[in-house]
């Protein structure tokens, strides 16, 4: 219309079109700064909010996350290096309490969440769903609750979902399919409920399940074979039943899988390990499986372990040879059966499996005799279990080839003939050797080879039951009572005196029997007579024992052991609802045993190792001798196999209803009583007990033992208060059966804050150590104060605290919960840091006496040269004239506070 205006336009258009072309990178650039600038002060504002919900920070680690330095810069931060925002969060292993914090899920770059074996507590917060880029994210090992939050699955990038041993609750989401990438799935020991979701069929980038040690139920569903990359499946230890899904046989990405300890019944395919071609571990014990073992196991080359313990599987064990790579092979406690009239045979055949460790046949209907070529089987064979047969014949000597033999059972079958001398060769090689051997049992004759005793690591030896005769050695193992069974119709003689069998005749020498029929005739006499007097007095002794049970002798009071599955169904599958306690040595579950009245403690050992029971059960023995009034009682152990071919052991202890001193001292006990806390009355009684306790442990006892890890939590508390220390010889036990393996001996040597200094620098184990322990411990009971508090750091501990408040400033450092009831009331009211204690006469004379001899007691134990601490002889003696002139006071008779 009008050029002109239109002409005019044209520079300011062009101008402006300059600059834009011109400044659009700078403008690019602040936009982008912006948002940089916003980033991360969202990311440096939910880092804050984070470490605000961390209560407690052992290791001082957030310390350093102030607004002194960049987060970027922050201990466990990973920034992208372009935009500084946090990529990686990793806290693991820190010790630290609190909750996760629900501001994380402003951390919207996050890739990585490592917050791994802390004491997270609480929810999973939905928040975290808001973060999708987040690729791992690793909650294991806290104690976090509720369900797994459904909002979890928006997190569409993530890989790897870790939230094993945690108290969650509820099923797994139905909507766990929208995480179409995840590879590795770890929902492992939890409360998990209900069955597992059809959509889980859906994950088709899925490796590894691991959903063991919950309680899951119902049958698995058919989608699972939709899995195409599955490797590993371990759904032991739920509540599942039923079928197994047809489809899991067409799965042929697994290569191992784990159904132990379900209730799965029906049998199993014949060409499965055909349909399952890589599978090399298939874990199928103790479940209700039927019919026989599938005959394509003939043809599973690439099987490493096979476990079917106790299921219902008959018909005869298929040929093995082919199984070069096999190494634990457990068919304990089925039905299956061989050819009774042959060799069995299945074994010859197995000495193809040049890698086998562990054969385990206990408890089956096998017959038929050993073939000569069981001493061909793998040089590596370290337990061959055959106990509990119908196997016959001679103990073929070949069997003294397995050099590296360390556990064999065969009780209870019909073998005839010698003990091979044979044996004698396994204590050749020095490091593996045989340990264990029980021929308990059978028709075994002739004399005790003198080879036994030249085993050194023999450790347990049962021969009882046989037909054996003669004298019994002294050296070596039967040295040892309590690690050798000799009773039950053998006709033995001699051995050390324990184990009470008759002496034996004299040698009668080639000379002398060449000699006078006199003799002869005499010796008829001395026969006939001594056979009358056994005579009358096994008639005697039938009587007299009739009239007490007809059970075992006293020389048989070796440990009854219970096995994995009872101690698995007393604890319903060692149920987190059932854990009482863990520590350094293990878990505490608590159950209910058939074989014991009432209620049992069942503390389950933490070793990470393959192989079988070794000194155990003779280190169970002797520590089941020690008994006294302030020990808690060990009742029986296992020794046994778990599911995935490692090692579990367990001992049973008595169960204390009123739980240990540390939650008295501490927690306070809730109940609708008024009296929670201990009174000085029974804090004295208490700490008498204890020393009783190590009194005789380290006095009375025949070899003295050091209790190595004295604390709180080891004191337990029965009906009537009366405590009583547990964990005694626990030291000892685990390092005899932790020597050979790298196991850490943290735990060993006792716990910080209650291990002396000299452990710190190497020294053995000693009663001074515990004296020291002792020591800590009584000034706990008094002060209410743990050893491990925050105020004591840099030389100053709580033997110090006390130390420099005696004698004046007394009721300043004494628990409060000991002071007159209406001083407690008021002291309550006001901080505990205000309270003004400045005036002693609120104790009465008698008490603060009383307080202060204790204190003092306390700290003689704990001074840290081991030379100069009270010993324990000492300490009770002064101890119990302390109480004498205590009660000898009128105020503190009854329930009356002092
Ligand atoms: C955010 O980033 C800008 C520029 O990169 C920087 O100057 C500022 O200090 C950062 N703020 C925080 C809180 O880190
Ligand atoms: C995180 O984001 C939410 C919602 O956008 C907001 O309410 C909250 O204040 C943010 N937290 C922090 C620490 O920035
Ligand atoms: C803040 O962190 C720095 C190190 O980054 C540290 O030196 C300083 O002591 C911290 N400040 C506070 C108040 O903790
Ligand atoms: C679990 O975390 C605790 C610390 O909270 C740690 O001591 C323990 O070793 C962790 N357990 C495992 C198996 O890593
Ligand atoms: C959870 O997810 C739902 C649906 O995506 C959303 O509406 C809700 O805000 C999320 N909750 C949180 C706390 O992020
Ligand atoms: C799997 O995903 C498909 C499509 O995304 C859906 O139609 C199907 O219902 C899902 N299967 C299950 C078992 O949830
Ligand atoms: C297993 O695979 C075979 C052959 O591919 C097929 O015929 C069969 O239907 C499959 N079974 C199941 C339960 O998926
Ligand atoms: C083992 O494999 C061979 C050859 O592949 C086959 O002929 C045989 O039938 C298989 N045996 C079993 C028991 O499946
Ligand atoms: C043992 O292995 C050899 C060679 O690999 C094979 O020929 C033989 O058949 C196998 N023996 C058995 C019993 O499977």
């Amino acid at each position: 219309m009008n050029p002109t205006r239109s002409a005019s336009m044209s520079p300011a258009c062009w101008s402006i079109f300059f600059w834009v072309l011109h400044f659009f990178p700078l403008l690019i650039w602040f936009q982008l700064n912006a948002a940089a600038a916003i980033g991360n002060q969202t990311d440096h504002l939910a880092l804050l909010k984070f470490k605000e919900s961390i209560s407690k920070d052992p290791y001082g680690i957030l310390a350093f996350w102030n607004s002194t330095s960049h987060f970027c810069t922050w201990n466990g931060i990973i920034c992208s290096r372009r935009h500084e925002r946090v990529t990686v969060l990793n806290l693991q292993r820190y010790g630290l309490h609190g909750f996760i914090s629900p501001h994380l899920g402003n951390l919207s770059f996050l890739r990585i969440l490592n917050l791994q074996d802390n004491s997270f507590n609480d929810e999973i917060p939905q928040e975290l769903g808001r973060l999708i880029r987040l690729q791992e994210l690793m909650l294991t090992n806290n104690t976090l609750a509720g369900n797994i939050p459904t909002n979890l699955t928006s997190c569409s990038q993530l890989k790897g979902l870790y939230l094993e041993r945690n108290n969650l609750t509820g099923k797994i989401p139905r909507e766990i399919d929208s995480l179409r990438k995840l590879e590795r799935l770890f929902l492992s020991t939890n409360m998990l409920t209900g069955q597992i979701p059809t959509s889980i069929g859906n994950l088709s980038s899925l490796s590894t399940l691991h959903a063991q040690e919950n309680s899951l139920e119902g049958s698995p569903p058919e989608e699972i074979g939709h899995m195409k990359n599955l490797t590993i499946l371990n759904i032991s230890v739920n509540k599942l039943s039923g079928k197994l899904p047809s489809s899991l046989y067409n799965m042929s990405s697994l290569t191992k899988i784990y159904l132990t300890s379900n209730q799965f019944r029906g049998s199993l395919p014949a060409n499965m390990f055909v349909t399952l071609p890589s599978l090399q571990q298939f874990a199928m014990a103790y479940n209700q499986m039927s019919g026989p073992i599938p005959t394509s196991v003939t043809n599973a080359s690439k099987l490493i372990l096979l476990d079917f313990v106790d299921n219902h599987l008959v018909g005869q064990v298929p040929s093995l040879g082919n199984l070069k790579d096999l190494q634990i092979l457990n068919l304990a406690e089925n039905s299956l059966g061989s050819n009774s009239n042959k060799d069995l045979e299945f074994l010859k055949l197995m000495t193809n499996c040049s890698k086998l460790r562990i054969l385990g046949l206990t408890l089956n209907s096998l017959g038929g005799s050993l073939p000569n070529s069981i001493g061909n089987l793998s040089t590596q064979l370290e337990s061959l279990y055959l106990g509990g047969n119908q196997i016959y014949g001679e103990i073929p000597a070949t069997i003294g080839n397995l050099v590296h033999l360390d556990l064999l059972a065969m009780e209870s079958n019909h073998l005839s003939g010698i003990i091979p001398t044979s044996f004698g060769k396994l204590h050749k090689i020095e490091l593996l050797s045989l340990q264990f051997l029980d021929l308990s049992q059978n028709n075994l004759s002739g004399s005790i080879p003198q080879a036994l005793q030249g085993i050194s690591t023999l450790e347990y030896l049962n021969i009882s039951f046989n037909m054996l005769d003669g004298e019994v050695p002294t050296k070596g193992v039967f040295a040892n009572a309590s690690a050798v069974a000799v009773i039950g119709k053998n006709k033995l003689c001699g051995g050390i005196s324990e184990l009470q069998l008759p002496p034996c005749p004299m040698k009668a020498t080639k000379k002398k029997k060449r000699q006078h029929h006199k003799l002869v005739v005499v010796i008829i006499c001395v026969v006939v007579f001594l056979l009358l007097l056994s005579s009358i007095l096994t008639i005697y002794c039938l009587r007299k024992r009739n009239r007490k049970s007809t059970s075992n002798s006293p020389t048989i009071d070796l440990l009854s052991k219970v096995s994995y599955q009872s101690l698995y169904q007393a604890t319903d599958g060692f149920s987190p609802s059932n854990l009482i306690g863990t520590g350094g040595f293990g878990s505490v579950y608590k159950g209910r045993l058939e074989s014991e009245e009432g209620v049992v403690a069942i503390k389950v050992l933490n070793l990470r190792r393959t192989g079988a029971d070794k000194s155990f059960i003779a280190e169970c023995n002797a520590l089941r001798n020690i008994r006294h009034r302030n020990l808690v009682k060990i009742l029986t152990c296992c020794s046994s196999i778990d599911y995935k071919g490692q090692t579990f052991k367990a001992l049973v202890f008595e169960y204390m209803t009123n739980g240990c001193l540390e939650n008295w001292l501490h927690h306070g006990i809730e109940t609708a009583e008024h009296q929670r806390t201990l009174d000085l009355r029974q804090r004295l009684t208490i700490v008498i007990d204890i020393a009783s306790a190590l009194h005789y442990l380290h006095i009375e006892c025949k070899q003295p033992i050091a209790h190595c890890d004295l604390k709180p939590s080891n004191i337990l508390l029965d009906d009537d208060l009366v405590a009583r220390v547990g964990d005694f010889g626990l030291a000892r036990l685990l390092s005899t059966i932790t020597s050979l393996s790298n196991t850490s001996t943290i735990g060993i040597k006792g716990t910080i804050g209650y291990a002396p200094p000299e452990y710190g620098m190497g020294s053995e184990v000693s009663r001074e150590g515990d004296m020291y322990s002792f020591g800590i411990l009584m000034s706990e009971i008094l002060t209410g104060r743990r050893p491990t508090e925050e105020m004591f750091k840099e030389g100053y501990n709580l033997h110090n605290h006390v130390r420099t408040a005696l004698p004046d400033n007394l009721s300043q450092i004494i628990d409060p919960a000991l002071l007159p009831r209406e001083f407690q009331q008021t002291t309550t009211a006001a901080t505990e840091a205000e309270i003004d204690l400045e005036n002693p006469t609120h104790l009465h004379p008698n008490v603060n006496k009383c307080l202060l001899s204790l204190c003092r007691i306390g700290l003689a134990c704990s001074v840290e040269s081991p030379n100069e601490r009270m010993n324990v002889v000492d300490v009770t003696k002064e101890l119990n004239l302390i109480k004498k002139a205590f009660l000898a006071d009128g105020i503190n008779g009854g329930r009356a506070r002092i």
